[in-house]
């Protein structure tokens, strides 16, 4: 019975550790998401749309990187529509948004769903990989509609040269959060 006992912990342990890394990455998902809305809403309501880009400009990165190191993981954003390039994704980051993307047009619940696999990083060493769509809201629209106000694509024409992330329709998807999280394999 020893061999059965020590086999069921270890499946217990590596279901445990697996399920441990996608609530990691829905916590840091979820922590950046609600963090970025107060701070937008509160910018947008004072009528500050200066205020605004700038919580999305230098508070987002800030915010990615300040509760990166408190989870010990890689939180950041992406889109397949990119505002500044340096959110461009990757080839995974890619493939995921793309099934993400067609997920919700079959009519999939986007606060339901996720994208995760574990990705090789080089030979020797995997890290588990996240995404978690962000779906386009009415308040969204001020910076990422169609049409936007002449003064808010004055600034944004001049932050963001190759802009493509306008045009958004509310229930699209905007793009999504992205977690890395290096570790073994359960
Ligand atoms: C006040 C203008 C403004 C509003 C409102 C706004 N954004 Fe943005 N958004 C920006 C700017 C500016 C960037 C580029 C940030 C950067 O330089 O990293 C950006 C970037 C993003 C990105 C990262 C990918 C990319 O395109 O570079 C996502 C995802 C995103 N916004 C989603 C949203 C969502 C969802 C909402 C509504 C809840 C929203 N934004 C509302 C201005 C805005």
């Amino acid at each position: 019975m020893r061999w059965m006992t020590i086999l069921l912990s270890a499946l217990m342990t590596s279901a445990t550790w697996g399920a441990d890394l996608e609530l990691q990455a829905q916590a840091a998902s979820m922590t950046l998401g609600k963090a970025l809305k107060t701070r937008l809403l509160k910018a947008l309501e004072a009528g500050d749309v200066a205020g605004a880009v700038a919580v999305c400009r230098e508070e987002a990165p800030a915010l990615a990187d300040a509760i990166s190191r408190d989870l010990g993981l890689s939180v950041g954003r992406t889109s397949l529509r990119v505002r500044n390039p340096y959110n461009q994704p990757d080839a995974w980051e890619k493939a995921g948004l793309l099934s993400l993307q067609q997920r919700l047009t079959e009519g999939e619940d986007a606060a339901a769903i996720a994208h995760s696999e574990w990705v090789e990083k080089s030979p020797e060493e995997k890290e588990f990989r996240y995404l978690k769509p962000i779906v386009t809201e009415p308040l969204c629209l001020t910076c990422h509609g169609d049409p936007i106000a002449p003064d808010v694509a004055k600034v944004l024409g001049e932050l963001y040269p190759e802009d493509q992330a306008i045009g958004y329709t509310p229930g699209e998807l905007r793009g999504a959060f992205t977690v890395r999280i290096s570790g073994a394999e359960p």
